[in-house]
């Protein structure tokens, strides 16, 4: 069987202050009437046997409320997605048995030939018993995304010949130019293949304690918080790149909305519930719970307010909200 395994343990930090610690973004309707999760359980319907959400102890009472008919894997502490994805295969070997797991984040916009490129890549996970990844063609150097260059292909897929999480701006654009692919930031393997590349890794440890049958608090206990992509990815020689020929985006940060939502009659980019008023003012991402917002001779923002909060930055540098979120946390 083939198995959907949707993360949904993430904070969303950059998608502040409409996302918060106790509100993440996939929990929020930022597209139309359903939730970024429920919207990505319902996509993984299509093509896979069961669906399994994967998140944090934190999280945990409000999952089902977007995915009703869900498995849901509960790590024992949010150590990032390295540990999360180990424990949540363990598990799904432990109550399936032998099955093809595809990974799926809920922050992501997809559309055209979906379901076929997910079917053609669990088929590639169990033939060839790697760690699939699906390559995006990169419009743009950006630095919030992995990359990965191909090997030679061999028709459905090709070998990964090398995986680089997130580089600075200027290696970005060399894979760019070089013709390297985007990660998706979803995955297709067998709980084999990825228990071996992460035994191969800094997760080794926890790898052989939950194989040991540890208790899987204790299992926890002094992990490493890594993500999957600079704890697994980066590492292994296992894996193999299937071309993802579907329209996809991140909804990571603010400025990726004026790439998935229409631009309103002046020239606004709307998110949310929000009116938006404008004199002089194109090419603005507004977003907001219910409110009003006027601008006046200003361009290129994200205006952001949600409850009691507003945020104002200028959208090429909607990343930088991630420090700011770090900011808060540390003065309170
Ligand atoms: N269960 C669990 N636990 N889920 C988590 C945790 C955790 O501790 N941390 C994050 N997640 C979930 C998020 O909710 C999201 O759905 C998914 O994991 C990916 O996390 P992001 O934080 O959105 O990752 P990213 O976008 O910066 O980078 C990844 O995706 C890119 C494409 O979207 C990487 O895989 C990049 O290589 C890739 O290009
Ligand atoms: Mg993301």
């Amino acid at each position: 069987p083939v198995v959907a395994l949707v993360l949904a343990g993430g904070t969303g930090s950059r998608l502040y202050p409409a996302s918060r610690a106790d509100r993440p973004k996939q929990f929020l309707s930022l597209l139309g009437d359903d939730s970024l999760l429920s919207r990505t359980v319902e996509r993984a319907r299509e093509f896979a046997d069961d669906v399994v959400v994967s998140t944090r102890p934190s999280f945990a009472d409000e999952v089902p409320d977007h995915a009703p008919d869900a498995e849901v894997v509960v790590e024992p502490a949010a150590k990032d997605t390295g540990p999360a994805l180990v424990y949540a295969t363990h598990r799904i070997r432990e109550l399936v048995g032998d099955c093809v797991v595809v990974v799926l984040p809920s922050d992501h916009r997809v559309d055209g030939d979906f379901a076929d490129v997910m079917r053609r890549g669990a088929r590639v996970a169990s033939e060839t018993d790697s760690l699939v990844t699906f390559g995006v063609e990169p419009t743009r150097p950006d630095t919030g995304y992995g990359y990965i260059e191909p090997g030679a292909s061999r028709g459905d897929y090709a070998p990964v010949a090398a995986f680089h999480e997130k580089p600075d701006a200027e290696t970005a654009r060399e894979y760019v130019d070089a013709g390297h692919y985007w990660n998706a930031g979803i995955f297709a393997w067998t709980p084999d293949a990825l228990l071996r590349a992460a035994r191969d890794s800094p997760l080794s440890e926890l790898v052989t304690r939950l194989g040991a049958g540890v208790d899987a608090a204790e299992a926890f206990a002094d992990v490493p918080e890594v993500s999957i992509d600079y704890g697994v990815m980066e590492g292994t020689r296992e894996a193999v790149v299937v071309p993802a020929a579907f329209e996809w985006d991140d909804l990571g940060s603010w400025d990726a909305f004026e790439r998935v939502v229409g631009r309103d009659e002046d020239g606004t980019v709307d998110v949310g519930d929000v009116t938006v008023r404008t004199v002089d003012a194109v090419d603005n991402v507004v977003a907001g719970d219910g409110k009003h917002v006027s601008l006046v001779g200003v361009s290129d923002l994200a205006v952001v307010t949600w409850d009691d909060r507003v945020l104002v930055v200028p959208k090429e540098r909607a990343q930088d909200v991630r420090t700011l979120v770090n900011e808060l946390k540390r003065r309170g």
